[in-house]
């Protein structure tokens, strides 16, 4: 049977947040700003770049703001329209890509983010490869995003595409470590926040993922991980074991980890030097900052 097209993509979102309490308790981290659109916002925009038609937020009831944001909101559209305030319109109708969808399901227990994905399969069908976008993970490129250049890469293998970035050494243990081989980084080996001693490389996976059907499959028979939490990462690596994949080297742009506050205030000075109508004004006051 030869498998559907790449047109869905799951973003887990129920995660609570709490490396960013107080700011937090009441607002999903995703609806956090980076200069003036929540993280969301970029993560469902990359997605529709690189041909995604129907997004899964896989939520918590916690999060209705997230659902809220990418739906229409009449009231405040008639009334810019009565105020004549049409800028402000068109950036409001900027929110959800043409042509996207966005559906959502519930995760009802915090098992892990491979249990986050398992949630959206009743929405994916048998043979449908999907895409995983992890929306604490910004990614920046001039030209092209990073899954659109995933995509390019699936659409000529059709096999599983995982986004990679060296880290330092001191840092594997914060994320899920990759052992590849070869100049096309053929993935050998997949480790969920492994010791620095234990690691297979430096290599870590960033949050961008395109999975082949069986992973889905996989995952309804992953056991609890690392953290005591089924790991998508640990149903990554028994696919290995049935099928090839690659990893992806994201190049010419750059990667903020916004589940970080560090990395979260370095995406906000770096979008707000990157914007047409603030950057110049942004980058002379940086310059005179006398801390
Ligand atoms: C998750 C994944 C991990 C990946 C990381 C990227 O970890 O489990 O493999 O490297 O995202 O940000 P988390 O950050 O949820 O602990």
């Amino acid at each position: 049977m030869s498998l559907k097209k790449l047109t869905k993509a799951v973003i887990p979102v129920a995660g609570l947040g709490t490396r960013f309490l107080p700011a937090t308790k009441a607002i999903p981290k995703e609806m956090l700003t980076v200069v003036d659109k929540p993280l969301i916002q970029y993560i469902v925009h990359e997605a529709a770049e690189a041909g995604i038609t129907d997004i899964i937020l896989v939520t918590h009831s916690s999060k209705a703001a997230i659902e809220n944001h990418f739906d229409k909101h009449y009231e405040l559209e008639s009334e810019l329209n009565l105020r004549g305030k049409s800028d402000r319109m068109v950036s409001l109708e900027e929110i959800t890509p043409k042509g996207v969808r966005i559906v959502s399901v519930r995760q009802p227990e915090a098992l892990g983010l491979g249990h986050a994905i398992l949630c959206a399969e009743p929405v994916i069908a048998d043979n449908e490869p999907f895409a995983v976008l992890l929306p604490d993970v910004l990614m920046y490129h001039p030209r092209k995003g990073c899954l659109a250049q995933m995509t390019q890469q699936y659409k000529k293998m059709h096999t599983s595409v995982v986004a990679l970035e060296a880290v330092a050494e001191d840092q594997v243990e914060k994320y899920g470590i990759a052992g590849v081989k070869g100049p096309d980084m053929r993935i050998v080996e997949l480790v969920e926040k492994p010791k620095p001693q234990e690691a297979p490389s430096n290599l870590s996976v960033v949050g961008r993922y395109i999975f082949t059907p069986r992973l889905m499959e996989l995952l309804k028979d992953t056991k609890p991980g690392a953290g005591g939490e089924i790991q998508l990462t640990d149903a990554m690596d028994q696919l290995l074991e049935e099928e090839v994949m690659f990893g992806f080297e994201f190049k010419n742009g750059h990667t903020y980890d916004c589940g970080d506050k560090q990395g979260y205030l370095q995406a906000n000075v770096e979008y707000a030097l990157r914007d047409a109508q603030l950057g110049k004004g942004f980058k002379q006051y940086l310059k005179g900052l006398k801390f």
